[in-house]
């Protein structure tokens, strides 16, 4: 395997010293970006783009081919999983994602298949293959799945969902025919991320993406119970080097010490929480990454620059921060401003790492 030319984001995650705040931007690849707009259409479909290996890798390098980014991400989506269990992942357009199938039975969830990794999500393990291939050791290439809950809430609901009404109330039903459907899910989860791991994956993020809608006593046992068994289970070491697990619960601010406490090397932060705080309650114990409101792209690179500095400045010094936006960069950001932004990083970090 061709050596790292740029490895500041794995060494943040360990904690160990680099000379800038490494940055990458949840959703890197997207529609702001013309050239994905493009690369979508000739696909023909989301999922077609998913499955075609050569055009999921273009579109993955999009973004670092525009902006000095420090990783790379899969490009991918988390609803792969229950797509690979039969339920039929389709997008209308302007709708979000959808499933012919629901599953909102204690018979439907014991008629649920686990996946095989290699068998029926192949096509992930491939683009992975050829995205490292394509990078070339320029910067590390991040895998991702759901959690268990967040997989949960789109097939019990078939889609999208604002107030996670099925969902939640089957949780309170039926909680051990949800506890089936996690403990599902946690297996396909840990096989999907191992797989992605073995085809060539440098570092993992497990989006909870909803585990913020959940009380405190739900989370640990509807959510975070499930993303430990992940954690357990997962390969740590490949290719002579650590695999660094970041864990992201949107909405989790006030569980921080729990999440920690799983044994993942570094905590993804949404934009509610202090990050300055955040440091001091998890101590050493992981790395932090984040937290840019993804909604300050829309103001001029002036007041980018500004939040980025007071963002470094609340870290302060030393390593274990990773820059991003605290969730995905939404289609209506003028691509000029997300370059704004890592300029930022780069440029506003280097004083925190001196000495
Ligand atoms: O970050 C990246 O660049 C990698 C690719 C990636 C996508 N989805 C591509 C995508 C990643 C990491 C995801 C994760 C994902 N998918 C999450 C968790 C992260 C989060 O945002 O909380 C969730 C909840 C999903 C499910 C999903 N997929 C939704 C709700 C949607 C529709 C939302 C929208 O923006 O329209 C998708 C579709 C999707 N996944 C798009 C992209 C670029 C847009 C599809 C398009 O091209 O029309």
């Amino acid at each position: 395997m061709t050596a790292l030319k740029n490895d500041r984001f794995l060494r943040a995650l360990l904690k160990q010293p680099v000379d800038v705040t490494p940055v990458w931007m949840m959703r890197q690849a997207g529609r702001y970006l013309p050239e994905y707009r493009a690369s979508r259409a000739r696909a023909g479909g989301f999922m077609d783009l998913c499955m075609n290996a050569e055009i999921a890798c273009e579109v993955t390098l999009q973004p670092l081919d525009r902006y000095p980014l420090d990783a790379a991400i899969l490009f991918s989506d988390i609803l792969t999983i229950p797509d690979a269990m039969g339920l039929g992942l389709y997008f209308e357009t302007g709708e979000g994602p959808r499933f012919r199938k629901v599953v909102d039975t204690a018979e439907a969830i014991e008629a649920l298949p686990i996946p095989d990794p290699e068998k029926d999500l192949g096509y992930v393990m491939n683009a992975v293959r050829t995205i490292r291939k394509e990078l070339n050791g320029r910067v590390p290439l991040i895998g991702f799945a759901g959690s268990p809950w967040t997989l949960a809430t789109y097939m019990v609901e078939g889609g999208s969902s604002k107030d996670f009404r099925k969902s939640k109330a089957l949780l309170y039903d039926d909680p051990k025919a949800m506890h089936m459907l996690l403990d599902k899910l946690a297996q396909s989860v840990t096989s999907y991320l191992n797989a992605q791991i073995l085809a060539g994956a440098q570092a993992v993020q497990i989006f909870d993406s909803w585990g913020g809608s959940l009380s405190s006593a739900a989370y640990q046992e509807f959510s975070l119970a499930y993303m430990q068994k992940i954690v357990n289970g997962l390969i740590r070491e490949h290719e002579g080097r650590r695999v660094p697990v970041i864990l992201f619960t949107k909405g989790g601010g006030l569980w921080l010490e729990s999440m920690a406490a799983t044994g993942v090397e570094a905590l993804g932060l949404d934009w509610t929480c202090d990050l300055g705080v955040a440091r001091q309650r998890v101590g050493d114990k992981v790395a932090l990454q984040g937290n840019m409101d993804p909604t300050v792209l829309y103001a001029n690179p002036a007041a980018i620059e500004k939040e980025v500095g007071r963002i470094l400045e609340s870290y302060g010094n030393g390593p274990g921060h990773i820059f991003n936006l605290g969730h995905g960069i939404t289609p209506e950001v003028k691509p000029e401003n997300a370059g704004a932004f890592i300029n930022a990083v780069h440029d506003l970090s280097a004083k925190y790492h001196q000495g």
